[in-house]
């Protein structure tokens, strides 16, 4: 019998990219698409937000990317260890039923969010184009995942080493020129790129829902540090989200409060390397 919150599997998805599977029977049987859980991996550790990729046998997978110490410390766990605590599910479900034909956009770390999104759409009998961006060809992860969890994958490359030369959005572009009649687009992925999303979803008047995910301490509305404005309105995105209409976010001010958080990350991240 696993113990509560022990690591039954770890995978290396890419240089930057790990997933694990945890042992929370009681959090998978209750988790939908784009909920995500928060977790410690040890008592002392920060609390990291992070989407359930999958939630089968009694496991929940997430995937991370070490990009600040607490994922870095998360990463020194292995198979056997346990993490200290995890919270969830979290956050409202993604609306899965009744689209026609969807585009799923994911950016980088936000394709392990896209690929539950697009699972559950598929599986909800929509047809669904995953046009999935990386860097590049050693970034790439999950493509056999992907490729069964949508209708057609397109797989895009910045530097063209990989699958499609070119961003997301000119992907999605070029499907709408070519006569692709997309009912909803959903983007998920760095903020610069959602706003990208949803400019391009403006141009062709098509509905965008985005999908937030920034720093969050408690996850349940109290502390106001995942505030975002949408239709001039605070929202926090740990209870009303993390999906929002696109057309009404205010993406520069998402994006000039992650840059004061990025900061903070890189003086951390300074101060554990001395
Ligand atoms: Fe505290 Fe959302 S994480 S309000």
């Amino acid at each position: 019998m696993p113990k509560k919150f022990e690591i039954i599997h770890k995978r290396v998805l890419n240089p930057e990219m790990s997933s694990i599977s945890v042992y929370a029977p009681w959090i998978a049987a209750k988790a939908k698409p784009g909920q995500f859980i928060i977790l410690r991996s040890n008592e002392e550790a920060e609390r990291i937000p992070l989407t359930i990729s999958s939630h089968d046998d009694g496991l929940i997978t997430v995937i991370f990317q070490k990009a600040g110490a607490g994922t870095m410390e998360l990463d020194l766990l292995n198979e056997g260890d346990c993490l200290a605590d995890m919270a969830g599910p979290l956050g409202k479900p993604t609306p899965v039923e009744g689209y026609g034909r969807v585009a799923v956009l994911g950016g980088g770390l936000g394709c392990a969010i896209a690929l539950p999104v697009a699972r559950g759409l598929h599986e909800a009998g929509n047809q669904v184009d995953l046009i999935a961006g990386f860097r590049n060809e050693e970034r790439v992860i999950l493509q056999d995942e992907m490729k069964a969890a949508c209708t057609d994958l397109h797989t895009c490359t910045d530097d063209g080493s990989f699958g499609y030369h070119g961003f997301v959005t000119n992907k999605l572009e070029e499907l709408i020129k070519s006569g692709v009649k997309f009912n909803q687009i959903f983007a998920i992925g760095p903020l610069p790129m959602m706003k990208f999303a949803t400019l391009m979803a403006k141009k062709y008047d098509i509905p965008c829902m985005i999908s937030m995910c920034p720093l969050m301490i408690d996850g349940t509305g109290m502390c106001g540090c995942c505030r975002v404005t949408v239709g001039g309105e605070t929202k926090f995105a740990c209870v009303d989200g993390p999906d929002f209409d696109g057309y009404l976010v205010d993406f520069d001010e998402a994006i000039e409060r992650n840059r004061t958080y990025q900061a903070f990350e890189t003086e951390r991240r300074e101060e554990e390397a001395e």
